[in-house]
């Protein structure tokens, strides 16, 4: 067996933040939590959910992730701020990103 760590990369980062991002949006688990949520109104965030911690959808937090990954792939500095956070999983996942990076 190999003990040598992986290397942390952007691609395993962003598959970090992928799995979150499906979490905190539910949906990895629109079946069995709300049966009869349209998967493309949530993608769009066109739904108001019942247990997710974000409302924006799956598709906005892809856009995150991909701003997320400019900003600290390339050490932009400055700090993250969510205005309006209603349960707050878009700062849950940025917050995520700061410790995926290992940033402060
Ligand atoms: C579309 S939701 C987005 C929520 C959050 N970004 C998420 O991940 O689910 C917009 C949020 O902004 C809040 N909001 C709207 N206008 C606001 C204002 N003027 N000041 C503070 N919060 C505001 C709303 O109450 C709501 O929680």
């Amino acid at each position: 067996m190999n003990s040598r760590p992986e290397p942390v990369t952007t691609d395993l980062r962003r598959r970090y933040l992928d799995l979150l991002a499906g979490c905190l949006s539910r949906d990895l688990f629109l079946n069995l939590d709300e049966p009869w949520v349209d998967p493309a109104d949530r993608n769009e965030g066109r739904d108001w959910p019942k247990g997710a911690e974000t409302m924006i959808g799956r598709r906005r937090l892809d856009n995150l992730i991909d701003c997320l990954t400019v900003v600290l792939d390339d050490d932009i500095p400055g700090d993250l701020v969510e205005t309006g956070v209603w349960r707050g999983g878009a700062t849950i996942l940025m917050r995520a990103a700061l410790a995926a990076w290992e940033a402060r």
